[in-house]
């Protein structure tokens, strides 16, 4: 019997070993929800306080609001985005800006044509899509930037990219990206959507963000969170979908000439576009020098207190703070001008009433943060956080290992439901019940295997006691406990 129990034992081993040595089931849901990512982009942080916003409140008071989210530096479209999703300040991820450029060749290519540049976004960096779908996750990305991109030769199991000439401001369309969304959710079972928006982020430039225009933009915005929640409802996800609302920069008013002395960098004393190899210049407050050999210094102590509003910056100098230097793709000078001024080149050029590429800790800078679903706490608003930490929440939220980033859950930890104890048994280091489940499963095998040995033993063995006593009572011997025939089991 000693043998008996061995063998038996040294099989239910092998049966847990085995179990537990499987692939983790990425599909078990546990504590997962769902998650959606909204940006609507140039949502400025206070935005809500001069219009009607009653979904937008409504969803405050059903989740979280924090006072108001700093986005990094530069805080434009692509570069802050790219943030959003990798968790990396725009140093670390190499998005530096909306344009791409070739400082050989002179090549520029707007924002929209740069979304085709497969090398400018896939820099080392991944997009939680692939960050998710490499752990078994399913993930789709409907007009966010950095879709149209190949990630270490992946992309998002569903994404869309806009057409060219898209009108960003259609609120049918805008719905019809929401119905679609929601299909993504239900019909083809993802678990996380990045959706973006591209207003009021126009409207704030061509009006301001003190326009009327900019006014009703928001309102639209607000019908469309009211719609999306609806259609949440309608589809049963209330309780399985988070939802963040959040955006890549605010807005800031321009001034120009002849209320301000408007910064033009060709009237500037000792300053010659002649001593520059390449630069990005006319685009709202930001832009990238590079001089000619041996010019840097010539250049640069031109500029540099050629205008109160100005910052004149080489690379290396560039204040810590920005993490906007420790990158091959920034160039040796960067310029920025403080809100209210852009920096023109040759002549003014640029009649955008709102612009933005800021310094960060500018007010005007400042974007949303808004969060509802299960996951998280309801009517909190907590103080202001940076967007880099969103990507580290949003792997909790999906139970993900993040990539190396330069974020921390701990920041946006008091936003998360506290846990019910079975939740809890189960996780705060992602993966978590995939391995419970596994050894679960192991030791379900391993009793049923035990009970089927057990059933037959018994039959077996009572089996053999019927023959025996049949045989003792030939015999005249009473024979208990056979002991023989069984060892090979
Ligand atoms: C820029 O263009 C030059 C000349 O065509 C090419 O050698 C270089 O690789 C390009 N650089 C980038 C970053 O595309
Ligand atoms: C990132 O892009 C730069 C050129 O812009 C290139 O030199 C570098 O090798 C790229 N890094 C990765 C990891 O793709
Ligand atoms: C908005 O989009 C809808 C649906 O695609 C279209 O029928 C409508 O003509 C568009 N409206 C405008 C003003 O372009
Ligand atoms: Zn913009």
């Amino acid at each position: 019997s000693v043998l008996i129990m061995v063998s038996m034992l040294s099989v239910c081993f092998l049966l847990a070993s085995l179990a537990l040595r499987a692939p983790l089931s990425s599909t078990a849901p546990c504590c997962r929800n769902k998650l959606l990512l909204i940006s609507f982009d140039g949502f400025r942080w206070d935005y809500d306080q001069d219009v009607d916003t009653p979904n937008l409140d409504a969803m405050a008071q059903d989740g979280i609001k924090a006072t108001y989210a700093t986005p990094p530096f530069i805080s434009i479209t692509s570069p802050s985005h790219f943030t959003l999703i990798t968790g990396k300040y725009v140093e670390n991820h190499g998005v530096i800006h909306n344009m791409w450029f070739n400082t050989t060749t002179g090549e520029k290519k707007p924002y929209y044509m740069t979304q085709f540049v497969n090398e400018w976004w896939d820099n080392g960096s991944v997009p939680i899509w692939i960050t998710a779908q490499r752990q078994g996750l399913k993930a789709g990305s409907l007009h966010f930037p950095g879709t149209a991109a190949t990630y270490q030769g992946e992309k998002a199991h569903l994404s869309e990219v806009e057409p060219r000439f898209y009108d960003y401001s259609n609120e049918t369309q805008w719905r019809e990206n929401v119905d679609k969304v929601m299909d993504w959710f239900t019909v083809q079972h993802l678990d996380f959507v990045a959706l973006y928006f591209g207003e009021p982020d126009s409207t704030g430039h061509k009006y301001g963000p003190d326009s009327p225009q900019r006014r009703n933009m928001v309102k639209q915005v607000d019908r469309t969170v009211g719609y999306i929640r609806s259609v949440v409802d309608q589809r049963s996800l209330t309780d399985h979908l988070n939802i963040i609302i959040t955006a890549d920069h605010g807005m800031s008013t321009v001034h120009r000439a002849p209320v301000v002395q408007e910064i033009t960098l060709s009237k500037i004393p000792g300053f010659s576009f002649k001593d520059l190899q390449f630069h990005i210049v006319d685009y709202g407050p930001a832009s990238l020098l590079l001089p000619k050999e041996g010019l840097l210094d010539k250049v640069y102590n031109a500029l540099k207190n050629a205008h109160p509003k100005l910052h004149v910056y080489k690379k290396e100098e560039m204040p810590r703070r920005l993490h906007y230097s420790k990158n091959s793709r920034i160039l040796p000078l960067f310029l920025y001008a403080d809100p209210g001024y852009v920096i023109n080149g040759l002549i003014p050029v640029q009649f955008n009433n709102g612009e933005h590429g800021f310094d960060n800790d500018a007010m005007d800078m400042k974007t949303i943060f808004r969060a509802v679903g299960p996951d998280f706490k309801k009517n909190l608003e907590v103080e202001p956080f940076e967007t880099v930490h969103v990507y580290a929440l949003m792997c909790h939220l999906l139970r993900i290992q993040p990539e190396p980033n330069d974020g921390s859950l701990e920041v946006t930890r008091n936003i998360l439901q506290t846990k019910t104890n079975e939740e809890s048994a189960c996780s705060s280091i992602s993966i978590c019940f995939g391995v419970l489940t596994q050894v679960f499963i192991g030791l379900t095998a391993a009793a049923g295997f035990l009970v089927v040995v057990f059933v037959i033993i018994t039959v077996h063995t009572v089996h053999k006691r019927r023959k025996s006593q049949h045989r003792s009572k030939k015999n005249g011997l009473d024979e208990k406990c056979p002991k023989t025939k069984q060892s090979r089991f």
